[in-house]
């Protein structure tokens, strides 16, 4: 099956991208082909509403990293977002990819499963909370459904994650795709 991860994080090496990296690990250990999407290392405009996709010549008048992600994106069984926690939400730069879907609406719609992997540097589930909301909203939304998530609470930093039984979560998430 094919997979799309797209992370959130600048931090090359930081606790999310951690995660990510153990996830696709266990996916690509089931045989499932994994493309892997970066979005802080990408171009990626944030939506201008301009409503140009709108009129179906041409899905967006943005020519960026979104052009590169989209075909992966449209070919997916699952998709997994991954993000570090900034203020009680997913990052800027996950935000802009989600944001960008608004283009491609009518293709990405059913079909699909997600899954969630976050990182925070507070320990209580509160905090993780508006995240979680908002990714069911959105996945609903698009009729997808949700195969998982994994909520590393306590974990704002590589060398705590790396101790923690999250990264093994993360992988056996992986593996189980099916
Ligand atoms: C701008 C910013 C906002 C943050 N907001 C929160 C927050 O609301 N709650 C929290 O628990 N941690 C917060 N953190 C900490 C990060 O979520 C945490 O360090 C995370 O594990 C970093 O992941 P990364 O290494 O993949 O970037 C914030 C960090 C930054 C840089």
């Amino acid at each position: 099956m094919k997979v799309v991860v797209i992370s959130g994080s600048y931090r090359r090496k930081g606790a999310s991208a951690f995660l990510a990296d153990r996830f696709i690990d266990g996916a690509r250990e089931a045989g499932h082909e994994v493309f892997r999407f970066d979005a802080a290392f990408e171009t990626v405009g944030g939506c201008r509403g301009c409503d140009y996709c709108a009129r179906g010549t041409k899905p967006c008048v943005q020519n960026d990293g979104m052009s590169v992600l989209n075909p992966h994106l449209v070919d997916a069984d699952f998709v997994a977002f991954v993000t570090p926690l900034h203020h009680f939400h997913m990052s800027a730069q996950l935000k802009a990819v989600i944001d960008r879907f608004y283009a491609n609406d009518a293709r990405l719609m059913g079909g699909k499963r997600a899954v969630l992997r976050a990182t925070a540097k507070s320990g209580s589930s509160r905090t993780i909370q508006g995240l979680v909301d908002s990714y069911m909203t959105i996945i609903r939304y698009l009729s997808w459904a949700n195969a998982g998530e994994v909520l590393a609470l306590g974990c704002g930093d590589r060398n705590l994650i790396e101790v923690s039984v999250f990264p093994d979560a993360a992988c056996r998430l992986g593996v189980s795709l099916k």
